[in-house]
């Protein structure tokens, strides 16, 4: 069982939980995540790593249906079944140059760590997090911290530059010749960055499929990078951006839907 030392309402709809986990946190690394279940009843969901100490490992998520309602709904002192990980490969962090990181969403949480990571190699941080408006915003202070740059956006202009991510990015570009992008939130959000920085600067996603054992094995996250199949719990879930398949991952995301919306899972 795994210990929740901290629980936190970051924004509408948004939680942080600290958990007590020394054994993930000793090995955990930028842009890995977590399989965690609540109960013995209740289903594994993937969370990013936001942040980590000798003890314990934090994660921001997005309050959107079953599980994570039922996450929400815990309080600091309750524990958590099983809280597996790290898992995934780590974000590549080097000397790149001039970088620049989008997160739109939950995403804007694991950008955390890379980006103190990547500063901490030398290179000069730009942050561009996103979101549909200021009331679903948080963390400004810790992203001012690890970063040259941050620029927020929101979709109606209530706080930062009003418009989506992509417009933030298309001005970075314009103003800095930038050596990596790297994008992590909705798969329509890393799509469009995808195709504004094609033939102009490298770019890596952090891909969220529908991910059930995270070891590799039941194939749920498969996705096409570069025409060959891929499994994005192992081999991922960082990718080349150009390479990904985006209208299949798109698609595959939307195949529980249905589902989902019934609470019993009675299959109806
Ligand atoms: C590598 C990875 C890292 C992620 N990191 C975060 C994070 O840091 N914060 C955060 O809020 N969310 C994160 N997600 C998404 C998170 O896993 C889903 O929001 C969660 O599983 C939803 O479960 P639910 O039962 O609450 O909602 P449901 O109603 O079951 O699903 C809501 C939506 O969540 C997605 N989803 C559902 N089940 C899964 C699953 N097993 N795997 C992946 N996506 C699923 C689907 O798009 C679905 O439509 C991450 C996903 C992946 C793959
Ligand atoms: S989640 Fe099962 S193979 Fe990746």
């Amino acid at each position: 069982m795994n210990q929740i030392l901290k629980k936190q309402k970051l924004a509408e709809n948004i939680y942080l939980m600290q958990v007590k986990a020394p054994d993930v946190a000793k090995n955990a690394k930028p842009g890995q995540f977590v399989m965690l279940q609540i109960g013995k009843k209740g289903e594994r969901i993937p969370l990013s790593i936001a942040d980590y100490d000798k003890n314990s490992v934090t994660v921001v998520f997005a309050a959107v249906g079953r599980t994570t309602k039922e996450l929400a709904a815990l309080k600091k002192g309750n524990s958590i079944l099983h809280f597996t990980g790290p898992l995934g490969n780590p974000t590549e962090i080097m000397d790149f140059g001039k970088v620049c990181l989008i997160g739109g969403g939950f995403g804007i949480a694991p950008l955390y760590p890379i980006a103190k990571a990547l500063k901490k190699a030398g290179n000069d941080v730009y942050i561009i997090a996103g979101a549909r408006s200021k009331n679903l915003l948080f963390w400004e202070d810790n992203l001012k911290k690890a970063c040259k740059e941050l620029i927020i956006t929101t979709d109606d202009g209530s706080k930062g530059m009003k418009g989506f991510v992509t417009d933030a990015l298309e001005r970075v570009m314009k103003l800095n010749k930038l050596d990596h992008v790297f994008a992590v939130g909705p798969p329509l959000m890393m799509k469009t960055v995808a195709d504004m920085t094609k033939n102009r600067v490298r770019t890596v996603v952090s891909l969220n499929t529908i991910m059930l054992d995270g070891t590799g094995m039941c194939g749920s996250c498969r996705v096409r990078i570069a025409g060959e199949v891929k499994f994005a719990c192992v081999d991922g879930p960082d990718f080349n951006a150009h390479a990904v398949d985006w209208d299949s991952i798109i698609n595959r995301n939307k195949r529980y839907h249905e589902e989902e919306k019934h609470a019993c899972r009675c299959g109806k």
